[in-house]
């Protein structure tokens, strides 16, 4: 440790303190003629050099001793100087020391905690930004930068947020008036964030009873309702679709009834006719209801996952006999080419027997006259089975394809009703297959025909 230069003042101050009872003492000795000149000024100068060397070595001490106890309250620990001629002075530096350890644990369980505080915020899943009395931002978690961007500590929340409605709900909550809150302690503002694509939230912010250490008082938590929307708005469509499909055979029903009790009375041939097509749009309602009927029943229990042993060989030979009629009459030949060696798929016989059916009555639907329908049954990877319907149809254009799936989703909804489509029959497909953890691919290519390949977990071997 350099030694640093003791400022004068202090030292001559120190030596004349030192020096001065002595001095004074030799004086009175030598007036009253009790020593004589030359002994006392040998006696003041042996004094003289004893006092000053202490002094030195005493401020000396004093001096490291003061560095030390201000080296301490850097982050690095000091090493503990030797104060020989301050005994007392190295005892205060001991202590010091050990006051400045337990100061830095305490520093760093405070900066543990902090940490800490930090970690349990950004774990939150939900975006969360504290402000501060002024509506600074004090923290922010991670899913709030990743909703709202980075974010700057410090600054007024209107830089990452520009929504009025909430800007001033939270001021409401910050609302002083003698010394107290006069606001409410919490409000409830549903955004729509814009953004492609839009995000809608709601936020709710609370005040906390007082100020946090960092200065957080009010809370903003922001919740994702864009799904919970959808949903809603899914389901509402899903209604009017619906009630829309089964209004128009109702009303032809009622038509043909009233033309039957007025003008076509007694009119046979025409009363023939009629009853033709009445049962024709009361078929059409069946087979609406019915698919409605199973939709929600696939849905009710789409999460439990079926485990039964299904021989598809058997599924897709049943589904050919039965649209066995419906193919010759549209001229079209189905085609089944099943591995000898297909392992049975696990699910549930019915369910797939109904996937099936859809598929392949799509095929022989919209399959161009004179052509094949090939069903392929074969081992895929990952110990799965998969089995295609390939269609020469017109195929589907692709930006159909994404939406194929929904509900009443039809590329030509005249051409899909003339042919006896609910347009309910490729989303029966897509729920089944979810329910057997299964998948679904469309491949299409417009003007040459469509595959339809459904890929579902296997079993070991065959029965
Ligand atoms: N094999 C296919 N070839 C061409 N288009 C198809 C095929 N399968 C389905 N589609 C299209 O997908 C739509 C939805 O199919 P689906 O849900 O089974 O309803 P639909 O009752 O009309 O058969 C159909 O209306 C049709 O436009
Ligand atoms: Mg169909």
């Amino acid at each position: 440790m350099a030694e640093q230069a003791l400022p004068l003042r202090r030292y001559l101050a120190a030596n004349a303190v030192v020096l001065a009872p002595s001095y004074i003492a030799l004086a009175a000795l030598y007036w009253d003629d009790d020593l004589a000149a030359g002994p006392a000024l040998v006696a003041a100068a042996g004094i003289a050099v004893v006092s000053i060397v202490l002094v030195q070595r005493y401020l000396g001490s004093l001096a490291r001793f003061a560095r030390f106890v201000s080296e301490l309250s850097g982050d690095q620990e000091p090493v503990m100087p030797r104060l020989k001629f301050a005994p007392a002075t190295e005892e205060l530096a001991a202590a010091a020391a050990t006051l400045a350890a337990g100061w830095r644990r305490q520093r760093a369980s405070i900066d543990n905690l902090a940490a800490s505080a930090q970690a349990v915020v950004d774990g939150l899943p939900d975006p969360l930004i504290a402000v501060d009395r002024q509506r600074r931002i004090v923290r922010t978690n991670r899913a709030a930068v990743a909703l709202l961007g980075p974010m700057v500590a410090d600054r007024d929340l209107s830089t990452a947020l520009r929504h009025p409605t909430l800007l001033s709900a939270i001021d409401s909550l910050l609302v002083v008036g003698d010394g107290n809150f006069i606001g409410p302690d919490h409000a409830t503002v549903e955004l729509v964030l814009s953004g492609a694509p839009e995000v809608d939230v709601i936020a709710h912010a609370r005040r906390l009873p007082r100020a946090a250490a960092d200065g957080s008082l009010a809370l903003i938590v922001f919740h994702d309702t864009t799904a919970l929307r959808r949903a809603e708005r899914m389901r509402a469509d899903f209604v009017a679709n619906a009630s829309h499909e089964l209004k128009t055979p109702i009303a032809g029903l009622l038509g043909f009834i009233e033309t039957l009790r007025g003008p076509a009375r007694d009119d046979v041939q025409a009363r023939e006719r009629f009853l033709g097509i009445m049962a024709e749009q009361a078929d059409r309602m069946r087979r609406l209801v019915d698919d409605l009927l199973m939709l929600s029943r696939i849905e009710q229990h789409e999460h439990s996952r079926p485990d039964a042993a299904v021989d598809l060989d058997r599924v897709l030979a049943g589904v050919q006999d039965l649209l066995q009629l419906k193919a010759s009459s549209r001229k079209v030949a189905v085609e089944l080419e099943i591995d000898p060696a297909l392992p049975l798929a696990i699910g549930d016989y019915d369910e797939l027997t109904i996937v099936f059916q859809n598929l392949i009555d799509n095929a022989i639907k919209y399959a161009k006259p004179n052509t094949t329908v090939r069903v392929t049954a074969r081992s895929a990877v990952e110990g799965r089975v998969a089995v295609s319907v390939a269609d020469e149809g017109d195929g589907i254009p692709a930006t159909h394809l994404p939406r194929l799936t929904e509900r009443f989703y039809r590329v030509d909804t005249a051409r899909s009703r003339q042919l006896g489509g609910t347009g309910l029959g490729l989303a029966i497909v897509k729920h089944v297959v979810n329910r057997h953890r299964g998948r679904l691919d469309i491949q299409s290519s417009p003007g040459k025909g469509s595959v339809f390949t459904v890929t579902l977990p296997a079993g070991t071997g065959r029965e």
